[in-house]
């Protein structure tokens, strides 16, 4: 499906040069600072989060990106919806629409969620996070931060590994999709068990071999609450351990939230610690990325 500049559902809908365009929003947003936008393209418009699974980082920078473009927030969270009442998650959406919201962010555990919204609203629907298949505002960020730290937009001289609970990651298929549009060689790494074989990218279980060769790092949370079950060796074949990041000159990145102390060591999450972490670099990406997705869809 080509990207109709309406909803923003996957990163799959746009062509590379529409991700570079909303990429290059980001920078601006980026360099200008947390400053507020005078010119204020949200005003008198209310976003909609509604967020059916847990979330700080991506919930918390679409509420900031709201307010610095002027806009105001209405929050609506899993537990306190209708939706444990047995309402769907179309039906919450269409409601929200009838209230006057100029658009809303979802975050709900359905792959397809989001785009089962956007058929039926009459309002922009952005995918915050669906089942495990879907997050392309962190890809889009994720891709924000490579690039600015690279200092160009094409990536085709860069390795870039993914490394961890590939079987449960949304974050590691958006990025296939997005770092592959920018022309990075992917490779997904960890236990067998936890390597899918329908991504179209080179795959591999020996983190050593394929870190020898990355520029980047994008270390994964393993994700026990979708019951991700892993071996008591994880940490020593998977883990971003101090001695395995002393020995890496690339930069290691994480979505979010860090399981400390198995896919990373205190001591390389730790930014003081690391100088090629971009750990909370993705954060601050993360709020200009989402001011250009929300200025570009409903400002
Ligand atoms: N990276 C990410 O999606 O984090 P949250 O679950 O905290 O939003």
């Amino acid at each position: 499906m080509a990207w109709n500049g309406r909803h923003f559902l996957s990163l799959a809908d746009l062509s590379r040069e529409e991700m570079i365009g909303l990429m290059r929003r980001a920078s601006h947003y980026l360099d200008a600072g947390d400053r507020y936008e005078p010119d204020a393209p949200l005003a008198e418009k209310i976003v909609a989060n509604l967020f059916l699974e847990n979330s700080t980082r991506t919930r918390c920078s679409f509420t900031i990106a709201t307010k610095r473009l002027g806009g105001d927030v209405v929050d609506l969270l899993g537990g306190t919806s209708s939706a444990s009442k047995g309402e769907t998650l179309v039906d919450t959406a269409l409601n929200l629409e009838a209230m006057g919201v100029a658009g809303i962010v979802v975050r709900c555990s359905e792959e397809n969620g989001p785009r089962e919204i956007a058929e039926q609203a009459g309002i922009p629907i952005i995918n915050a996070g669906s089942g495990t298949t879907s997050h392309p505002t962190q890809a889009l960020l994720d891709a924000v931060t490579l690039t600015r730290h690279f200092g160009k937009e094409d990536l085709s001289m860069e390795h870039v590994a993914i490394v961890g609970d590939i079987a449960h990651s949304r974050v590691a298929r958006s990025n296939v999709i997005g770092l592959t549009m920018l022309g990075a060689n992917v490779t997904l790494v960890g236990p067998e068990e936890l390597l899918p074989d329908d991504l179209d990218c080179d795959t591999s279980s020996d983190f050593d071999a394929v870190l020898s060769e990355a520029s980047a790092c994008i270390m994964l949370r393993v994700q026990f609450e979708r019951d991700a079950k892993v071996g008591e060796d994880y940490r020593e074949r998977f883990g971003l351990t101090e001695s395995r990041a002393n020995g890496f000159d690339g930069v290691i990145m994480h979505p979010g939230p860090l399981n400390r102390g198995l896919e990373i060591d205190d001591a390389v999450a730790n930014i003081d610690n690391s100088p090629h972490n971009l750990i909370l670099s993705q954060v601050t990406s993360g709020v200009a990325t989402r001011m250009a997705i929300l200025e570009h869809l409903i400002g």
